[in-house]
């Protein structure tokens, strides 16, 4: 594994990312996998609509890459209404949130992004606004302040975030519908890739649809991003057929193994092994080894790894286990006997 290029970022937004608007699912029928959730949304926006109601307040929450985006796109779309987009970290005064929220109109839905990156005094301005729907804006200076109230529009806020725990409990209080995304089957992602090869015309076998499905982490974005780079490789070594050999020659040139893991996930495994004798290491120790992030590590990498089982995490850091020797071709039983 000598390639550096990242592919399984599903961080990352690039040009393929305005690609994948065209290809999202617009309503709950078309959206695949998911199906506690999808039940779930379906009953309340069918109630809502019933009663000529705004919708209660959403949170979505998962690992990155499972369609939380496109969950609050087709919510909106289910319930006729618009939707305006923000994200958390971009919201830095609390008057960037008042001016967003003044411009709703009746039963439209808000959603934000990464909410838990909402700075806390802007999140304290959303409050009034989820729970009865005011806003209290404070004016004046020194001893001359004074609290504005502005009613708002009923709206529905969607939230949507990698990290449920780090969410304060008055915010996390206020949302009526709690829903968690877990990573698809390979079954769902078969039919997300398969999805994706009609929306663009293209052959692909079935044998080479299970194998971008198997290696696709469990996550639809990454689906659809190696869906597209196989697709360049079938253009040009192929006449755009996407057969297994294809397939498997394009994912072993982006260094991306059989199970899925990608050149980051060999250092990250290699360096607890290597570096920190199979562990416990703390993530801070274990980010500075593989000059990585640490908040990459911990949303986009770890949660796949200790799903498939390949680290485990205890108080005192992360541990590789006989699994992820295994993958390395390191003898587990030396390791911890040496
Ligand atoms: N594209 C990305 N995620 C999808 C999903 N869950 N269903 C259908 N198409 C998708």
């Amino acid at each position: 594994m000598d390639n550096d290029e990242i592919l399984v970022d599903p961080n990352e937004h690039k040009t393929d990312d305005i690609d994948d608007l065209t290809i999202r699912p617009k309503t709950l029928n078309e959206y695949i996998g998911q199906s506690e959730a999808k039940e779930m949304l379906d009953v309340y926006i069918k109630a809502a609509l019933k009663r000529d109601e705004s919708l209660d307040h959403v949170l979505l929450y998962g690992p990155p890459g499972l369609g939380k985006t496109t969950l609050a796109q087709i919510i909106a779309n289910e319930l006729g209404v618009n939707i305006k987009t923000v994200s958390g970290p971009a919201i830095e005064r609390s008057g960037d949130l008042a001016a967003i929220l003044s411009t709703l109109e009746e039963g439209d839905v808000l959603f934000i992004d990464e909410i838990h990156r909402l700075p806390r005094y802007v999140e304290e301005v959303l409050y009034s606004a989820m729970e009865d729907y005011t806003l209290d804006i404070v004016v004046g200076k020194d001893s001359q302040t004074r609290t504005i109230k502005i009613d708002l529009p009923p709206f529905t806020l969607v939230g949507a975030t990698t990290r449920f725990g780090d969410l304060t409990a008055p915010l996390r209080d206020r949302f009526g519908v709690v829903l968690r995304l877990d990573y698809y089957t390979i079954e769902d992602l078969s039919k997300i890739i398969l999805r994706t090869s009609k929306v663009h015309k293209t052959n692909i076998s079935s044998d080479a649809v299970l194998e971008l499905a198997k290696r696709s982490r469990g996550t639809p974005r990454i689906a659809n991003r190696l869906f597209r780079r196989v697709r360049d490789f079938a253009d040009v070594k192929n006449n755009g057929d996407i057969t297994i050999d294809v397939c498997k020659d394009a994912l072993s040139k982006l260094g991306i193994d059989e199970d899925g893991l990608d050149y980051t996930d060999y250092k990250y495994l290699g360096a607890i092994i290597n570096s920190f004798n199979g562990g416990p290491v703390g993530l801070e120790s274990l980010a500075a080894t593989i000059s990585e992030e640490s908040s990459t590590i911990e949303d986009v990498y770890e949660p796949y790894l200790l799903q498939e089982g390949y680290i485990k995490r205890s108080q005192r850091g992360r541990i590789a286990t006989e699994k992820a020797y295994n993958k390395l071709g390191i003898d587990f039983y030396k390791g911890i006997f040496a």
